[in-house]
């Protein structure tokens, strides 16, 4: 995300708590200041707020692995809600009046119509869920009091890599399960064949991250520009199933991916894809990658971090 908005000439300053983040990814970007700290650390965010005459955030930190969050629902509304409430008090403070905040598909639960349009009743199923709905309506109650122009982007499911360097070390979400396995020596699982989809595995969009960044600089962009902001699904519109994405770690890797079938998964949608009409129209932005560069991006990054 960073490395992209620099890339587009933007001016930027990076708060991170480094809970998850890694400080060396930004030894690159040297025009890029790294502070570390937390949003919920009020007096910290005036002064970067203050001392970099910040005129929008991208808000990205939070926590976002769903079934953390239901074992330490409070740690989740901590961070994710607190924190947000704090920048928000932040910028307020020093008349920061725009924000793209990191939302995500997990706000709509179990869709039941495909695909999902922004409009479509938000039941969100775990705590992470709820949190990032609870955000956005912080936000939308915000922009009603005081006129902040905030986005919210409702990530689908993010793959790839945007570089090796840059890949995902955790092994939360499938494509990096699958790796996993493989690199154990063990058969990827499948979570539930029966699903009400075309080859009975679950289906979702897989969006690459590099879309995923340059989503952000559009909407970015368009507060910059004088848009009140809204809020976006951000996928490509086409759904894979999860024998489909094993069919291309196989291509990708070389290696016989041929899974064990579980159960399904407690809560798992059967399909959930997002419709990308809105942000088509208002932002201009489309996802340029497909499956194929999101798994070999991110096989790439998988054997580059992953320990030998
Ligand atoms: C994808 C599909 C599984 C692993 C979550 C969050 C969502 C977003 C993405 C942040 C499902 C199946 C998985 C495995 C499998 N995160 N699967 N075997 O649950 O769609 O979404 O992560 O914004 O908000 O809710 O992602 O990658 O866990 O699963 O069969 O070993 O792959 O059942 O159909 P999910 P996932």
């Amino acid at each position: 995300m960073v490395q992209a908005m620099a890339a587009a000439g933007e001016s930027l300053v990076v708060l991170d708590d480094l809970s998850s983040g890694d400080a060396g990814r930004l030894e690159q970007l040297p025009g890029v200041p790294l502070v570390v700290g937390t949003v919920r650390d009020r007096a910290l965010v005036d002064r970067v707020l203050g001392e970099h005459a910040v005129q929008g955030v991208v808000h990205v930190a939070g926590k976002k692995a769903v079934a953390e969050s239901v074992a330490d629902p409070l740690r989740y509304f901590a961070e994710n809600v607190e924190g947000l409430v704090s920048l928000l008090e932040s910028c307020r403070s020093a008349g920061v009046g725009r924000i793209v905040f990191s939302s995500s598909a997990a706000v709509y639960g179990a869709p039941d119509t495909d695909p999902v349009t922004e409009d479509v009743p938000c039941r969100p199923l775990s705590p992470y869920g709820q949190t990032k709905l609870v955000s956005e309506w912080v936000l939308r109650d915000c922009a009603t009091a005081h006129g902040l122009a905030a986005t919210s982007l409702r990530y689908f499911n993010v793959a790839g890599a945007v570089q090796p360097r840059l890949g995902d070390t955790g092994a939360a979400n499938l494509v990096p399960m699958v790796f996993a396995a493989l690199d154990a020596g063990r058969a990827p699982v499948v979570f539930g064949d029966d699903h009400a989809t075309p080859d009975g595995t679950g289906v979702r969009d897989y969006v690459h991250v590099s879309d995923v960044a340059a989503a952000h600089l559009a909407a970015a962009r368009a507060l910059t520009a004088g848009s009140p902001g809204g809020t976006y699904n951000v996928g490509t519109g086409t759904g894979c199933s999860v024998r489909d994405v094993l069919r291309v770690v196989a291509e990708v890797t070389g290696a016989d991916t041929t899974p064990e079938v579980a159960g399904r998964r407690p809560g798992d949608p059967a399909s959930v894809v997002a419709a990308v009409g809105r942000i088509e129209r208002e932002l201009g932005f489309r996802a340029r990658f497909d499956l194929h560069d999101m798994v070999s991006s991110a096989w790439t990054a998988w054997r580059l971090l992953q320990p030998r």
